[in-house]
């Protein structure tokens, strides 16, 4: 089903809300079901149990597959651009995908693999990556993907979370200049593990690697001469389909868990109507399979849908900042998604470096992550879609497995950094810290979602009571986000920001206590305090106070600053590198020993004076001693 007109949406929004089982049904109805669900729906909030289509029986890749490849056998599946511009592209075909993803079904059968067990998934963006889901998801097992930017212990910690059984993974990464190597951090990781059977290991950069004998084989060599003919498990609508760990206000990052049937029927809607995908575009989501972007709108919602998708291995900036403009140009894309910190990183690099490049074929721009500020909002318009194409700022989460909030592109009015209306199906209410709706127009609260929707998250793997405490207890019987919202005059949603410890960095969620608990880890840390602050670029930067453990005088405190990053980088990655770090002598805190928090976050956010109440520290005098300090930060 498609909706092309405003009308059309508040009439689908109307059938979904009144009668969700027959909305949802007669969708679901387009899908090969080997057999037919007894129920569309059946759930409480409160335990809480979801179940769509109960008790239907199906394999989401023969949807992918036996249900497409007569009509699309030899239409183009991926589009693998690979990072050095001069080297080939690659166009898989829908037919050519299903023999890479039966013959290596075939491999995980034969590697022991068996319907719920566990599978990481550590690699960079090739196809091999695409092949290795679906692979995965064909013959029932449980995928879990890793962003290669994360370290050892991070990929440690989520192996042993999930008990995997394998790795799939490769020798290396190419990104922008750099070779990264990636096998040689899984050796490290499984170090620290004890449930590895196999490693899979995908050839790509050629550099050196150690394999570990019975444990280790080459992608290549696994797939020799092995068959292109599999049949696909049969699993319940309810089996797990993957999990994927991210980031809370608290401890560790947890696995959200998203089952087959559900996430099925509602990640191929949402893309089809999202983004208006007609048949013959091509369609370029920029994100990484690491993350839930890349699962849904890279790999499951387009294939599903049919269309041809674009995977780029890059970066936006290597080898200039024109190469997403020059992949634009060059496969002729029509729909584009990205996230606002990719636009303001390019905005900034001028118009120059966009002029080359004919984006005459763009219809449709996305934006995903995070807020989209209005002046990226103008320039990404203006520029890239040159004023003629519809930006459709999407709203969703790791855990809500699609686009719950959004424009529909050419149906839906846009107003800037508006995720607007939601979809079919998704009904949110805003609430005060009570729990008290806010109703009507012009309120501001927390964001909740009152009835479930096909691709919610049914559990956090491994341990379900904290599914509960984290989305289910704040506010009897609704799902709650995390994140506030805005509903304006008209009923159009605005997010405002997570309203949690969570801080979004380049559109990657961190928990300031994640990142807390690395820094903690550093010999000479005694306490450490986390917060975000706006950053330019980024959206968000981690700023950390530490207090260490003894005087670290000036001319240590370089020394120590990097050391601390580096204890970051190794327990993590990268990607939670503090932007500042201050060392402090003390932290603001309350009587009862909790660290005032609010006060950190507007000092990191160049505040001087205002803090409010400040009567209940132990250590007022403090407040002044950190913001002097904070030009040293
Ligand atoms: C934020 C990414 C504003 C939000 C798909 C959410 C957004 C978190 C938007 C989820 C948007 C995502 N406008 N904020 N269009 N999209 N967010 O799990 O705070 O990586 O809770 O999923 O990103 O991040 P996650």
């Amino acid at each position: 089903m498609k909706i092309h007109s405003l009308g059309g949406y508040f009439h689908e929004y109307q059938k979904s809300v009144q009668n969700p089982e027959a909305f949802w049904s007669s969708i679901a109805d387009n899908f090969y079901w080997r057999k037919k669900w007894d129920k569309v729906v059946d759930w409480n909030f409160a335990e809480p149990n979801v179940n769509w289509f109960v008790n239907g029986k199906l394999n989401i890749t023969e949807n992918i597959f036996e249900r497409q490849l007569f009509t699309r056998g030899d239409q183009t599946a991926i589009i693998w651009e690979p990072n050095e511009p001069g080297e080939e592209a690659q166009h898989i075909s829908y037919r050519e995908l299903y023999e890479k993803v039966c013959q290596f079904s075939n491999v995980l059968i034969e590697k022991g693999i068996e319907k719920g067990d566990r599978v990481i998934i550590y690699m960079p963006m090739i196809p091999e990556a695409a092949v290795a889901m679906l692979a995965c998801a064909r013959v029932g097992a449980v995928h879990s993907v890793v962003f290669a930017g994360f370290s050892a212990t991070a990929l440690a910690d989520r192996i042993n979370d999930c008990e995997a059984k394998m790795v799939l993974t490769s020798d290396g990464n190419f990104r922008g200049k750099k070779k990264i190597a990636v096998k040689a951090v899984v050796d490290q990781a499984l170090e620290h593990t004890t449930t590895i059977e196999t490693v899979i290991v995908a050839q790509r950069t050629k550099q050196e690697v150690t394999m570990v004998e019975g444990r280790d084989i080459w992608w290549h060599e696994a797939t020799e001469g092995v068959s292109t003919e599999n049949k696909a498990v049969e699993v319940d609508s309810e089996d797990m389909l993957f999990i994927l760990y991210t980031s809370g206000s608290t401890g560790k990052p947890k696995g959200v868990v998203h089952t087959t049937g559900g996430y099925m029927v509602y990640t191929s809607f949402t893309f089809k109507n999202v983004f208006q995908y007609g048949e013959g575009d091509v369609y370029w989501c920029t994100a990484d399979i690491g993350w839930i972007t890349g699962h849904s709108y890279i790999v499951y919602g387009p294939l599903l849908a049919g269309a041809t998708s674009v995977m780029f291995e890059g970066v936006p900036t290597y080898p200039d900042a024109g190469r997403f403009w020059e992949i634009v140009e060059k496969h002729k894309v029509n729909q584009f998604y990205t996230a606002p910190t990719a636009i303001r990183a390019l905005q900034a690099y001028g118009l120059d470096v966009i002029e080359p490049y004919d984006l005459s074929s763009l219809k449709v721009l996305g934006s995903v992550g995070e807020p989209i500020n209005e002046e990226a909002w103008h320039w990404y318009h203006d520029h890239i879609g040159k004023g003629k194409c519809p930006i459709v700022d999407t709203w969703w989460q790791t855990e809500t497995g699609g686009i719950l909030i959004s424009p529909i592109a050419g149906v839906t009015p846009t107003k800037p950094s508006y995720a607007t209306l939601p979809l079919p199906g998704v009904q949110p209410i805003i609430v005060d810290n009570e729990g008290n709706e806010l109703k009507g127009n012009s309120v501001e609260g927390n964001l909740c979602i009152k009835f479930p929707w096909p691709s919610m998250l049914r559990t956090t793997y491994g341990d379900h009571e904290r599914c509960k405490n984290t989305y289910f207890a704040n506010f009897e019987n609704l799902y709650f986000t995390g994140d506030g919202a805005k509903r304006d005059e008209d009923g159009y949603y605005r997010i405002l920001g997570r309203v949690d410890d969570v801080i979004n960095v380049s559109g990657h969620r961190m928990g300031t206590a994640e990142v807390e608990n690395a820094i903690n880890e550093h010999p000479l840390v005694v306490e450490s305090a986390v917060v975000g602050f706006p950053h330019d670029i980024k959206g968000q930067g981690i700023y950390a106070y530490v207090i260490c453990e003894k005087d670290v005088d000036s001319s240590d405190e370089q020394n120590m600053k990097k050391s601390l990053i580096a204890t970051v980088n190794k327990l993590i990655g990268p990607i939670a590198k503090p932007d500042k770090i201050q060392i402090v002598p003390e932290l603001p805190k309350t009587r009862s020993g909790k660290i005032m928090r609010r006060i950190l976050r507007k000092i990191a956010e160049g505040t001087t004076s205002g803090f409010g109440d400040t009567s209940t520290l132990v250590n007022p005098e403090i407040v002044n001693t950190i913001i002097e300090g904070t030009k040293d930060a």
